[in-house]
């Protein structure tokens, strides 16, 4: 992790040609939003991935979001009958 600064994020990628697709299915347009959920560590995170485009809809980079709760955690409250509040 030291040395991700100028290299592939693909280094942390087990299946980087599965990534490729989702990046092309954001770029052409066949997907708007990539969302789902990781687990790391025991605990599920929810992850969202969008196209960054210019104004002449160029796609220039892509936004990946990790939403900072532990969605597990959540859903066990829910599972609990506790009222649960998203910000
Ligand atoms: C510290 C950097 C990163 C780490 C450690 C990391 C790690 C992971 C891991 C463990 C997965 C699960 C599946 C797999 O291994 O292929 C994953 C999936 C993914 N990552 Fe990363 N990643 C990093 C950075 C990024 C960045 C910067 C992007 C895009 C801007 C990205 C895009 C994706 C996408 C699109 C998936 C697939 C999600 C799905 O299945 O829908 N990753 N990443």
């Amino acid at each position: 992790m030291c040395d991700a600064q100028g290299r592939s994020i693909h280094q942390f990628h087990k299946d980087p040609e599965r990534i490729r697709n989702i990046f092309r299915a954001l770029t052409t347009g066949t997907t708007r939003e990539r969302s789902t959920e990781l687990v790391l560590g025991g605990v599920t995170f929810a992850l969202s991935f969008t196209p960054i485009s210019s104004a002449e809809g160029k796609v220039l980079a892509f936004h990946a979001s990790l939403r900072a709760f532990p969605v597990t955690s959540i859903r066990a409250a829910v599972a609990s009958g506790a009222a649960v509040v998203a910000h």
